[in-house]
C-alpha cells in the first residue's frame, strides 16, 4: 500500500487534534469576522476627534489668571491672539521668527516665543504675559530693577527681556552671574544692555529672597 495520503485524507480530523484542515479555516475565518465587526463597531462608537479650521473657531485662553475667549485661526500664534484680538500689547512683534525673544511670554512655568506658539496650544495652560509683572498688589522686582541698573535703551527688546529674567527667577531663585548670563541666551538686545540686564537680575533675586517670596507682581499667574 502507498504511503502517500489522498487529497481528501487531509480534509479529515485527526485523532491526535480533533481538526480538520477545513474546519480549521472555516473557524479562523468567523473569528477574524468577529474581531473585525468589533472593531468596526468600537471605531463607530469613539467620538471624532475635533476638527477646527480652516476658518476662525472661539477659544478661551487663561492670560495672567483669567479667562479669555477670544477666535482665532489654526494658524493665529499666541502673540497674534494676545496683540490683536485681546488688546494685550506688552509683548513685541519684532522678528516674528523665534529669534529675538521681545515676544517672550510664560506658559505652563516655561519661558516661551510667542511668535512661534500657536493661540490653539496654549489653550487650558497658564499664560503669563509681562502686564502680569505689575498687577499685582506687588510690583515684581524684576520691574524696578531694570531702572536701577539702566538696563535698557531704546526698549524693543525690554518686555521681552523681563519676562525671561522672570523666568530665570522662577527657576533659579539664587542664579549666578554666569547663570544670568545663559539664561537669557535666548534674548537680543540689540542696544547692547546686556550687562545691566544680568546685574538687575542678581538685584531681583536678592530683593525675592529678602522678602521671602519667589514670584511677586504675579499673583494673577
Ligand atoms: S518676535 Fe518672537 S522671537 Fe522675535
Ligand atoms: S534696549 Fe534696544 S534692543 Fe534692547
Amino acid at each position: 500500500m502507498s504511503s502517500k495520503r489522498k487529497p481528501d485524507q487531509e480534509l479529515q480530523p485527526t485523532a491526535s487534534t480533533g481538526f480538520s484542515r477545513r474546519g480549521f479555516l472555516g473557524t479562523a475565518s468567523a473569528t477574524a469576522g468577529a474581531v473585525g465587526s468589533g472593531l468596526l463597531e468600537q471605531t463607530a462608537e469613539a467620538a471624532p476627534p475635533a476638527v477646527m479650521g480652516p476658518g476662525e473657531a472661539e477659544i478661551t485662553l487663561t492670560i495672567n489668571g483669567k479667562a479669555a475667549k477670544v477666535k482665532v485661526e489654526p494658524r493665529t500664534t499666541l502673540l497674534d491672539a494676545c496683540r490683536e484680538r485681546l488688546e494685550i500689547t506688552g509683548a513685541k512683534r519684532v522678528c516674528d521668527r523665534g529669534t529675538c525673544g521681545a515676544c517672550t511670554m510664560i506658559v505652563n512655568g516655561k519661558t516661551v516665543y510667542s511668535c512661534t506658539t500657536l493661540a490653539v496650544d496654549a489653550v487650558g495652560k497658564k499664560i503669563e504675559t509681562v502686564e502680569n509683572l505689575t498687577a499685582g498688589a506687588k510690583t515684581h522686582p524684576i520691574v524696578p530693577a531694570f531702572a536701577n541698573h539702566d538696563a535698557l535703551q531704546c526698549g524693543y527688546c525690554t518686555p521681552g527681556m523681563v519676562m525671561a529674567s522672570k523666568g530665570l527667577l522662577d527657576r533659579t531663585p539664587n542664579p549666578t552671574y554666569e547663570q544670568a548670563k545663559a539664561g537669557l541666551g535666548g534674548n537680543l538686545c540689540r542696544c547692547g544692555t546686556y550687562v545691566g540686564i544680568r546685574k538687575a537680575i542678581l538685584e531681583a533675586a536678592k530683593e525675592l529672597r529678602a522678602s521671602g517670596a519667589r514670584t511677586t507682581g504675579g499673583s494673577n499667574a
